[in-house]
């Protein structure tokens, strides 16, 4: 495939990649925005490979590390239950910054990267164009380590397998600055050295630092932050491979990095603002640490007050006399997977004459979108799922609020309480409806850890159970 050709297929990939992530931004379009990600991809994929920097020679080994490399990739995502998605996503951004890694490592250790092909021919870099190669590698591998573990260590933390509680250590900031300027002192070396051998040293040095300062920074940022530090990871990781696509002259990796860099950055703002928290604060670490020490485990957390307890059959009765119907679902919903049920249970009223709408908070669940992929696992019609600001509004004329395994995203301490972790997060306000209904299956509280005084109010039910059993309850009563 000659140059021209994979120049255009690289145009062609570029405008399928930005058409993809158009059409994810919306729940009807998405699939499309799927299939037109599949697509580009396998065009940069193929027109990379049959391109003119790769011989023939290099095509097993390709293919082997792609067979190897997709099985494992098809089993993790034939196999990852919807619930443990964001730890995958950690460990995929892993991936990306340890290749971000090697490849610096290999680009620099490469005789041939000293060269660069015109028409064919192999020209010596001019020493401008060695020091800028030099500065790409450099920069690459340190967004790369950062990434690289930054990611391992959020992995971990999603998955159980470290406490999620912030390790703030005495002077991480002067920590941090440190690592910082060693990171620098050590760039100047690396770009004066004469040789391989010995730029490897400084090299090195930078790796570890790197790595030991993505480890402290998301060893700092506490369990409540998590959804943002993985979608900010998802953004290192597109800077990562943009610094690869420098490296390796290849421009549509520089494109494709750059867009997923820009959108993860867009999605961490967004979560950001979602959670009431400042993109600083959430990097400097610690949730709910007001003056830098984490907030004390359980506290606010106690039951305190009466509730009132209500019945499965009561629920039907209540929804049955409805005329409006608002549901909030949340993270325990995806727990039960009881959205199947969710949808029996609104066929039927809506065949009734009741106006019902689902309000998905941005943070709901425990990944962005998790909502809006079980509703429309469930064949959930798009036009009754709203974002949290397009229903608020209407609470005051709501009859009934159903809150399906959600907490924290209703929660009017946010708004009541100065004092709590959470307080300013935007929440939807159930409580303004006529009744509200929480269903969940004991007082305990959410990803957050604090208590929620929604559960005290007068208007307000609780429906203990397992969200699926109960919602299953529900309906067999309004069918009866
Ligand atoms: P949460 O506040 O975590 O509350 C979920 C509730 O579901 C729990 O209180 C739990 O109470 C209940 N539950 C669990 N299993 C259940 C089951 N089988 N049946 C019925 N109820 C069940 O969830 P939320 O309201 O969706 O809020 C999301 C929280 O997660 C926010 O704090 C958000 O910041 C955080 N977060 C979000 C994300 C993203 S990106 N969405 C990622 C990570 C974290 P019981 O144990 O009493 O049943």
């Amino acid at each position: 495939m000659s140059e021209g050709v994979v120049a255009v297929s690289y145009i062609g990939a570029t405008i399928l990649f930005i058409l993809s992530l158009g059409g994810l931004s919306n729940p009807e379009s998405s699939r499309r925005g799927n299939l037109y990600g599949m697509i580009g991809m396998t065009i940069a994929v193929l027109a990379t490979v049959f391109g003119p920097h790769v011989t023939p020679a290099g095509y097993p080994w390709i293919i082997g590390c792609m067979v190897v490399g997709g099985s494992i990739g098809l089993y993790a995502a034939r196999t990852v239950k919807m619930t443990q998605m964001p730890e995958l996503v950690a460990l995929m951004h892993s991936l990306v910054g340890l290749a971000a890694m090697l490849v610096g490592y290999a680009n620099y250790i490469d005789p041939a990267a000293s060269f660069h092909l015109v028409d064919g021919k192999s020209i010596p870099l001019t020493d401008a164009e060695k020091a800028i190669h030099e500065i790409e590698i450099y920069i690459g591998i340190l967004i790369g380590a950062v990434t690289f573990s930054g990611s391992i260590i959020a992995f971990g933390k999603l998955s159980g397998k470290i406490g999620g509680s912030p390790m703030l250590l005495p002077a991480r900031h002067w920590m941090n600055l440190a690592g910082l300027l060693i990171i620098i002192y050590f760039g100047r070396e690396f770009l004066n050295a004469g040789s391989v051998s010995e730029g490897m040293t400084p090299l090195i040095v930078m790796t570890v630092v790197s790595l030991l300062f993505g480890i402290h920074m998301v060893m700092a940022i506490g369990g409540a932050d998590m959804p943002v530090v993985v979608s900010m990871l998802n953004s290192y990781s597109g800077w990562a491979a943009a610094a690869t696509g420098f490296m390796l002259s290849n421009d549509l990796l520089i494109v494709t990095g750059a867009l997923v860099g820009s959108s993860g950055a867009i999605l961490s703002y967004i979560m950001c603002r979602a959670m009431n928290r400042h993109f600083i604060s959430v990097i400097a670490g610690g949730f709910g640490t007001g003056g830098g020490t984490p907030a004390p485990k359980g506290e606010g957390a106690q039951p305190a007050g009466e509730v009132n307890p209500i019945l499965a059959t009561e629920t039907a009765e209540l929804l049955r006399e409805a005329k409006n119907v608002i549901i909030v679902p949340g993270y325990g919903m995806a727990v039960a997977q009881a959205q199947h049920t969710v949808f029996e249970i609104i066929k039927h009223l809506r065949e009734k004459g009741v106006n019902v709408r689902f309000g998905i908070h941005p943070v709901a669940g425990r990944m962005p979108g998790h909502m809006n992929v079980l509703l429309a696992e469930a064949k959930v019609p798009y036009d009754i799922v709203f974002e949290m600001d397009e229903l608020n509004e209407d609470f005051p004329t709501t009859d009934v609020a159903m809150v399906i395994g959600a907490n924290d995203i209703v929660n009017p301490a946010a708004q009541d309480d100065p004092t709590s972790p959470i307080a300013g997060m935007p929440v939807l306000e159930v409580w303004k409806a006529k009744t509200s209904i929480v269903m969940k299956r004991s007082m305990a509280s959410g990803y957050a850890g604090v208590d929620n005084p929604l559960f005290y109010k007068d208007n307000n039910r609780m429906l203990f159970g397992d969200a699926k059993k109960m919602l299953d309850e529900v309906l067999v009563a309004l069918k009866a």
